[in-house]
């Protein structure tokens, strides 16, 4: 079984962690904690999110708590549909995305038939890129002409929940790829940019 069909077997949901009650992240390798339901009736009207949508060029170096890693992580690829179909359109509904979650207590892969994440790399890796509390990376296969359209509907959505959280975002395609020689990526896949996430200093 490879890894990929692992994380959608039973298995995957078996190995679940038991969370603690406040999501606290714990240091384990290959941990899988399910992440706080994302909430899918509040945040600002789309309009005045669209008016805030912006970027910040300064980021703080504070982690993002769990529930709003989970609201920004759904906004980015989550399941929005009983179908299995996300928040975001992919091409010929291939759904050749991934999303990770650079952390100071490692990083971490979105699992989103599991609105759960799964630790693939220990250590604070964000100096790796900017520093900022949360490095989200978008990785998509390297040949597909779909690809950056596809990351570029996450960095949108994950903008617009910023806008509507009061979160400071900023979409960068420095050192974008400096992980992928130590991430579990499929053959032939890369980064293609990353977004910055801090709450405001
Ligand atoms: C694909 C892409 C790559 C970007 N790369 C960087 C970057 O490497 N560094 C940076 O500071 N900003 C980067 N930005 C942010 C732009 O500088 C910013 O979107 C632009 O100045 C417009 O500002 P606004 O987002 O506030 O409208 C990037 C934005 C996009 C969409």
């Amino acid at each position: 079984m490879n890894r990929r069909d692992f994380l959608s077997s039973g298995a995957a949901i078996a190995a679940v962690t038991i969370m603690a009650p406040e999501f606290a992240f714990a240091a384990e390798s290959d941990q899988i904690i399910k992440l706080p339901e994302p909430d899918k009736n509040g945040g600002k009207p789309l309009m005045e999110c669209l008016a805030l949508r912006r970027s910040s060029h300064v980021l703080g170096r504070g982690d993002v708590d769990m529930p709003t890693l989970g609201n920004l992580l759904w906004a980015a690829w989550g399941i929005n549909r009983e179908d299995g179909k996300h928040v975001i359109p992919t091409a010929l509904n291939k759904q050749q995305v991934v999303v990770y979650a650079v952390r100071s207590d490692g990083v971490w892969e979105y699992m989103p038939k599991e609105h759960a994440v799964k630790k693939v790399l220990t250590g604070d890796r964000r100096n790796a890129f900017d520093g900022a509390g949360l490095v989200l990376l978008y990785a998509a296969p390297e040949k597909d002409s779909y690809s950056a359209m596809h990351v570029g509907s996450m960095y949108q959505n994950v903008g617009l929940f910023c806008a509507s959280a009061g979160l400071d975002n900023c979409v960068k395609h420095q050192k974008y790829d400096a992980l992928d020689v130590d991430l579990p990526l499929p053959s032939g896949w890369m980064t293609f940019v990353t977004q910055s996430v801090a709450w405001p200093k």
